[in-house]
């Protein structure tokens, strides 16, 4: 299982506990928002090194090579920008990385056949609650870049869906 984003905060956590219930993992980040040193504590907790690529996601090239010489059957894709503000700032930073980095994931999957895909979206896709809790069938009005980026992405994936009903 590949796991994009990996040295972050969910994606480190997610290793952890997916390697513990007995996954292969392998770790990709370009650490643009992590440290390196997490992969050392990652080694600490688990007693042994996972397979880490440093790697930009956008680089679809890269992303399949890895998908091919670890036999991947499965993504979560935790890569991503994620501070509201700095979007509003800086929206084509955000829409480049978020956007463009899981339309080469999906690129690469699809040359190599893999079909398992788990995207970190966010809340903030629903905006101003309607009602709480939030549950899939909630109005979505991003209010800012970040949540517009993820919003886009999970439209991509249903329309690949629909694509791909198999
Ligand atoms: N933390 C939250 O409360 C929360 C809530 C909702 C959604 N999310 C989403 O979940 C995901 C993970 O969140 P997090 O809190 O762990 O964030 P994080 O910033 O700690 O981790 C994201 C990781 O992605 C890496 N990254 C970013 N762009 C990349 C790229 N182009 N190529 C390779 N690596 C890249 C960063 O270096 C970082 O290690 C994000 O997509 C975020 O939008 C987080």
């Amino acid at each position: 299982m590949l796991l994009t984003g990996a040295a972050g905060y969910i994606g480190s956590h997610a290793a952890v506990v997916l390697s513990q219930a007995g996954h292969e993992v392998v770790l990709l980040d370009n650490f643009c928002n992590s440290q390196k040193s997490v992969l050392e504590r990652l080694q600490k907790i688990l007693g042994k090194a996972l397979p880490c690529i440093e790697a930009d996601m956008r680089d679809a090239d890269i992303v399949e090579k890895v998908l091919r010489e670890y036999d991947i059957d499965a993504v979560i894709d935790f890569a991503g920008l994620k501070t509201a503000g700095e979007s509003v700032a800086n929206p084509v930073l955000y829409y480049a990385n978020n956007v463009q980095g899981s339309i080469s994931l999906l690129q690469a999957m699809q040359k190599v056949g893999v079909k398992t895909l788990v995207f970190s979206s966010s809340a903030t896709v629903d905006g101003e609650p309607q009602y709480l809790p939030y549950d899939e069938d909630h109005p979505t009005k991003p209010m800012n870049p970040y949540g517009q980026s993820k919003l886009q992405v999970e439209e991509i994936l249903r329309d690949l869906a629909a694509s791909d009903a198999d």
